[in-house]
């Protein structure tokens, strides 16, 4: 997907990696795999084939462009280390994800909204104008990656809703499978999984769902078919495989928030700062290497998100 109107957050042409590399790379990854693998790396709509071996048509290289000194994660490494708790606490959840029922996959839009109304996957992509965002991701757990994400502003799907001027914040909900998400059956989660973010939050640019990674399909175990992310906030918001979204005037209780309130708390920006009760927040794990890096505050995209919690008290409840 080319990058047609380059945005700050874009990483620059100039330090793309040559696509032959990025390329010759995945299939060596995919070799290694296995056919299985690379069947669950096509992702959902392609499960039953293999990744790409070329670039497809119109596919640009600054949209596998690196971060000078922060390289994207290996495909390998951010589809196989995963946090996806309906199918089990573990990192290695990618492949019992497969079992995903992601066609047909409709979502539901209601709450404050002028018309509540359910629009299906499909009709949902002729809607919006698809993008390319290559960002950092962090997870509170203190690891981190880079990854080439495809998918479109939340703010498209948000005009296609129509919120009433009155609602406040938006509410996600995953999809609750109990045929196929073993993981549902851990009583102690407060299932469906779901989040929140204000208005302000949601319309602001960054602010993305992903239906697509490293040029394809986004695979089951990162949120297909999609998925939010807020790279500014840790990895928990960024709620995967997406089937309900309300519009509310009340602050929504999170997954997170429910389970542990002393731990996760509704805001979750970034700073190194301001520690998790188990895991200092100062420096950051990028997974496939052995690099350790010290964290920025907002995952280092403050320039774009910090004056939206400008008139609010810049305590701990806003980074935890
Ligand atoms: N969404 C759902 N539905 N279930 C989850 O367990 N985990 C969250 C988030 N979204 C999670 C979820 C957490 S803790 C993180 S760090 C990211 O997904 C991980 O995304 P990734 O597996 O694609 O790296």
């Amino acid at each position: 997907m080319p990058i047609i109107n380059r945005r700050p957050w874009d990483l620059p042409e100039s330090a793309a990696t040559p696509i032959d590399f990025v390329m010759n790379r995945r299939n060596i990854m995919c070799a290694g795999l296995g056919a299985i693998g690379a069947a669950a790396l096509a992702g959902s709509a392609a499960a039953d084939t293999p990744p790409a071996e070329a670039p497809p048509p119109g596919y640009e290289p600054a949209a596998m462009a690196y971060d000078p000194g922060r390289p994207l994660t290996p495909i390998k490494d951010s589809t196989t280390y995963n946090n996806f708790y309906e199918f089990g606490l573990d990192k290695d959840i990618w492949q019992a994800a497969q079992k995903l029922p992601v066609d047909p996959w409709s979502i539901q839009i209601e709450g404050m909204v002028s018309k509540p109304f359910t629009i299906s996957f499909d009709d949902l992509m002729k809607k919006v104008k698809t993008d390319t965002r290559i960002y950092r991701h962090r997870c509170v757990e203190t690891w981190a990656m880079t990854v080439p994400w495809t998918g479109f502003p939340l703010s498209q799907l948000i005009s296609l809703a129509q919120p009433l001027a009155s609602a406040k914040y938006i509410k996600f909900w995953t999809l609750e499978d109990d045929r196929t998400m073993t993981g549902l059956s851990v009583p102690f989660f407060p299932w469906p999984y779901r989040e929140g973010l204000t208005m302000a939050e949601a319309t602001n640019e960054l602010a993305f769902i992903a239906t697509g990674m490293y040029n394809q399909t986004i695979p089951k175990q990162d949120g297909a078919p999609l998925r939010l992310v807020t790279p500014w906030k840790y990895g928990f918001k960024s709620i995967k495989s997406i089937v309900k979204i309300s519009f509310v005037d009340k602050q929504p209780e999170t997954f997170w928030q429910t389970t542990s309130p002393s731990e996760y708390g509704f805001w979750a920006n970034v700073n190194p700062a301001v520690p998790h009760p188990r895991w200092s927040q100062a420096h950051e794990n990028l997974i496939g290497t052995d690099k350790v890096v010290p964290t920025q505050i907002y995952n280092g995209y403050g320039q774009w998100v910090a004056p939206i919690y400008a008139g609010m008290k810049q305590d701990r409840a806003l980074f935890m």
